[in-house]
C-alpha cells in the first residue's frame, strides 16, 4: 500500500511576501504542505527554497507533477 501523502490535485493560490526565505515542500509528507517542514530528513526528498523580489500572488502546485515547481503549471489537469 502506498504511504499517505498530502499532495490533491489542485493548486494552492496564496500571497507571498518579498524578501522571505520560502521552502516548497516535495515530498508530500509535511503537515505545513506545501511548505516544508522538515519531515523530508526522515521521509526523504528535498524542499525548493526560493524568494521573491516583490509581493505576488501566485499558484503553488500541489500535486507534485507541475514542470515549474514550486508553481502550478496546469499539470494537475487529466
Ligand atoms: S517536508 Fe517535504 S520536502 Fe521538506
Amino acid at each position: 500500500m502506498p504511504e499517505k501523502t498530502h499532495f490533491i490535485n489542485e493548486p494552492l493560490k496564496a500571497s507571498l511576501e518579498a524578501g522571505f526565505k520560502y521552502a516548497y515542500c516535495t515530498c508530500g509528507h509535511a503537515d505545513t504542505f506545501p511548505y516544508c517542514d522538515g519531515t523530508h530528513v526522515k521521509k526523504g526528498g528535498k524542499p525548493i527554497k526560493f524568494t521573491l523580489d516583490r509581493p505576488e500572488e501566485v499558484l503553488l502546485c500541489r500535486c507534485g507533477r507541475s514542470k515549474e515547481l514550486p508553481y502550478c503549471d496546469g499539470s494537475h489537469r487529466p
